[in-house]
C-alpha cells in the first residue's frame, strides 16, 4: 500500500519562532518516514501583505534552510517554493469559481487581520484560503499537519474538494488536518493568553535565530503568576506555556518534569528552560547558517523539488481543466 500524502507550508515572511518550530516543523520531521511529504515555502501567501522584495528572497531561502536544518530529507520529501509551480495559482482561480464569498467572509484569520475596519486589505488576503486549498488539493493530499489556527482553512479545502467532486466527478482527495495536541498552541511569552506571534513584538517570541543572551533575557522576563508550585495547570497560562515549551524541547513527560521541579522556584525553571532552548537551538542555527552560505545547494534542492512537485500538480490541473470543459 502506498503512503498517505502529507502537505504543509510556511510563509517566508520574516521571523520563524519556536512556536512555528514546535507546532509545525518538528511534527513534520517526526512524520517524515510515515508519509509521502511535500513541504512548501508559500511565498505567494506571503505577498498578500506588503513584503520588501530583497527580504522576501532572503526569507524564502532561510525557510528552506530551516526545513533542511530541522532534518527534513530532500531525497524523500519534496521541498519547493510555491511560486515555482504555476499550477497553484491556476487551480486557485478555478477554486475561486466554486467558493462562496460568504465562506471567505467567515474566515476568522481574515476577520482578525482586518479588525481595524479599514478596506485596504488586499484581495489576495481575502482569497488566501483558496490559494491554500489549491496547494493542498493539487497533490492528492490526505493529511495536512498544521497549527490549530489553520484548522478552519483546511476545513474550507475539504468543502471545496467535496463541492468540486460533486459537481464535476471525483477529482480531489478529501484532506484532513493533523493538529498536534501539545505544541499546537505555543503562547506568547509576554502575553500567554494569545498564540506566540511575530507581529506581537520581540518580547512575545523566541526566534529560531535569537542569540543565547536574547533567549535568556526573554525567558527570564516571561509572564508567570505569583504561585510557587510548578505544575502543568492550564489555568496558570504563563507557567503552563513555559512548561509546554520545556516538555517539547526535552521530550520528557509531564510527570517527569513536575518531579524534577519539586521544591524549585520559577526562576529555577526559567534558568533551566533557557539553557535547554539554547542547547537545542545552537546546533540548528549552525546548520541554518551553513545552508544560507551555500545558496547554490539550496537552489539545487528547490529546483529539483519544484520539478517533482510540478509533475504531480500539472497532472491534477490537466484533469481539472478537462472536467470543466476548458480546452487543455
Ligand atoms: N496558511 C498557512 C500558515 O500561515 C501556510 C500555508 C499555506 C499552508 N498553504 C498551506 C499550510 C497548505 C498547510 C497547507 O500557517
Amino acid at each position: 500500500m502506498s503512503k498517505k500524502v502529507a502537505f504543509s507550508g510556511i510563509q517566508p515572511s520574516g521571523v520563524i519562532h519556536i512556536g512555528n518550530y514546535l507546532g509545525a516543523i518538528q511534527q513534520w520531521v517526526d512524520g517524515q518516514d510515515k508519509y509521502a511529504n511535500i513541504f512548501c515555502v508559500v511565498d505567494l501567501h506571503a505577498i498578500t501583505v506588503p513584503q520588501d522584495p530583497k527580504s522576501l528572497k532572503e526569507n524564502t531561502y532561510r525557510t528552506a534552510a530551516i526545513y533542511l536544518a530541522a532534518g527534513i530529507n530532500p531525497k524523500n520529501s519534496i521541498i519547493f517554493v510555491q511560486s515555482q509551480v504555476p499550477a497553484h495559482t491556476e487551480l486557485a482561480w478555478v477554486l475561486n469559481t466554486v467558493t462562496h464569498t460568504g465562506e471567505l467572509l467567515r474566515m476568522t484569520q481574515f476577520k482578525d487581520k482586518t479588525k481595524t475596519g479599514s478596506d485596504n486589505a488586499s484581495v489576495g488576503l481575502f482569497d488566501y484560503p483558496v490559494l491554500m486549498a489549491a496547494d493542498i488539493l493539487l497533490y492528492g493530499t490526505n493529511l495536512v499537519p498544521v497549527g490549530e489556527d489553520q484548522k478552519q482553512h483546511v476545513e474550507l479545502a475539504r468543502n471545496l474538494a467535496q463541492r468540486f467532486n460533486n459537481r464535476f466527478g471525483k477529482t480531489f482527495a478529501i484532506p484532513e488536518p493533523i493538529i498536534r495536541k501539545s505544541g499546537a498552541r505555543i503562547m506568547g511569552l509576554d502575553d500567554p493568553s494569545k498564540k506566540m506571534s511575530k507581529s506581537a513584538g520581540p518580547a512575545n517570541y523566541i526566534a529560531l535565530t535569537d542569540s543565547p543572551e536574547i533567549i535568556r533575557k526573554k525567558i527570564m522576563r516571561a509572564t508567570t503568576d505569583s504561585g510557587t508550585v510548578i505544575k502543568f495547570d492550564p489555568k496558570r497560562a504563563g507557567l503552563y506555556n513555559l512548561l509546554t515549551i520545556y516538555q517539547l524541547f526535552s521530550g520528557k513527560t509531564e510527570a517527569q518534569i513536575e518531579k524534577h521541579f519539586i521544591r524549585k522556584g520559577y526562576s529555577n525553571l526559567k534558568r533551566e528552560l533557557a539553557d535547554l532552548i539554547i542547547d537545542k537551538l545552537t546546533p540548528l542555527q549552525k546548520k541554518i547558517e551553513y545552508y544560507m552560505k551555500n545558496k547554490r545547494l539550496l537552489d539545487q534542492v528547490l529546483k529539483s523539488g519544484a520539478k517533482r512537485a510540478d509533475k504531480i500538480a500539472s497532472q491534477t490541473l490537466k484533469e481539472v481543466k478537462q472536467k470543466l470543459g476548458l480546452v487543455a
